[in-house]
C-alpha cells in the first residue's frame, strides 16, 4: 500500500516517523516516496521504541469522504446559527466576544467535536484556530482531508473563563445546539477530541484511555463515534501522537464500513 506524498509529509509534521524495515534499492537511489506495506511499515511516536508492525493505511477512505457529499437538507441551519449567536442560556454569554458555532461542510461525512473555544477561537469565532488547531489541521491532512471537508464543532459554543473545564449546567444548556448540528450534518462518523468531548457526548465518566480504540455510538439513528486525544494534549505529550494516529486509522476503518 502506498502513502501519498502529502500523507507522508504530514505524518512527519505530526512527529510520527514512518520508515521501512526493507527499503528497496531503487527507492533509496531515487528518493521517491516509499511504498509501504503492512508487513514492512512501522509508524511510531517520536522517541518511542519502534516495536511491532505498524498500522495499515486505509486505502481510499479520504477520497471516499471527499467525493460523497449529497444534497442533504439544511433548511434549519441558518436559524440555528442565529439562535446560537444570540444565546443567553448560561452565564458564559457574559464573558464571550462571540459564540463559536462551528466550521466546515454542513454535508460532511466526518464530524469532529472538541471541548470549547479558547481565547483565539473566542476572538475569531472559529473552532480550533490556535496551536491545537494547527495540529488538528495536520492530523486531517494526514488523512488527506482539509478542514473545509469535515465539520468541526465543540461541546460548548462559548469560551469558559481561563479555559477551565465546562460545567455540567453549561454542557446541558448547549447540548441541544450540538444535537441539532449532528442531526443536520448527519455525519457517517464522529471523532470526539479529548476527554471532555468524549465524556459529555457519550454521557460517561470512563477515562479517555479506556475509550480509545473502541467504537461507540451517538443518537438515533446511531452515528459511530471514535475517541482520540485532544490536540492540545498531544502538544503537551507528543509521545501520544502514535496512538492518535492509530485512532484516526480506526476512525477511517469504521467510516469505510458505513459506505
Ligand atoms: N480546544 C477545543 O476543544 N476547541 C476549540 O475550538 C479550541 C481548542
Amino acid at each position: 500500500m502506498r502513502l501519498a506524498p502529502r500523507q507522508y509529509r504530514y505524518l512527519e509534521a505530526l512527529g510520527i516517523e514512518v520508515y521501512q524495515t526493507r527499503v528497496r534499492q531503487d527507492v533509496k537511489e531515487t528518493g521517491l516516496t516509499p511504498v509501504c506495506g503492512h508487513e514492512n511499515m512501522q509508524v511510531t511516536g517520536s522517541g518511542l521504541p519502534q516495536a511491532g508492525p505498524g498500522p495499515e493505511v486505509v486505502p481510499g477512505a479520504a477520497e471516499a469522504i471527499a467525493t460523497r457529499q449529497g444534497d442533504r437538507v439544511t433548511h434549519d441551519w441558518e436559524a440555528l446559527q442565529r439562535e446560537v449567536a444570540g444565546c443567553r442560556l448560561c452565564p458564559l454569554h457574559e464573558g464571550r466576544t462571540q459564540t463559536v458555532f462551528g466550521v466546515g461542510d454542513v454535508n460532511a461525512d466526518l464530524m469532529l467535536i472538541g471541548e470549547a473555544p479558547g481565547a483565539e477561537e473566542d476572538r475569531r469565532g472559529e473552532p480550533f484556530v490556535g496551536r491545537a488547531g494547527k495540529l488538528l489541521d495536520a492530523m486531517l491532512q494526514a488523512l488527506g482531508l482539509a478542514r473545509q471537508q469535515v465539520f468541526i464543532a465543540n461541546i460548548l459554543k462559548c469560551r469558559p473563563p481561563n479555559n477551565r473545564d465546562p460545567r455540567p449546567e453549561e454542557v446541558l444548556a448547549c447540548e441541544n445546539y450540538l444535537a441539532q448540528q449532528i442531526n443536520t450534518v448527519k455525519p457517517r462518523l464522529i471523532l470526539a477530541l479529548g476527554r471532555v468531548a468524549a465524556q459529555n457526548l457519550l454521557k460517561t465518566e470512563t477515562p479517555i484511555g479506556k475509550m480509545r480504540g473502541k467504537r461507540f455510538q451517538y443518537g438515533d439513528p446511531p452515528v459511530p463515534v471514535v475517541v482520540t486525544y485532544h490536540p492540545a494534549y498531544l502538544l503537551r505529550s507528543p509521545r501520544e501522537k502514535r496512538k492518535s494516529w492509530q485512532d484516526l486509522q480506526l476512525a477511517m476503518t469504521i467510516y469505510k464500513e458505513q459506505t
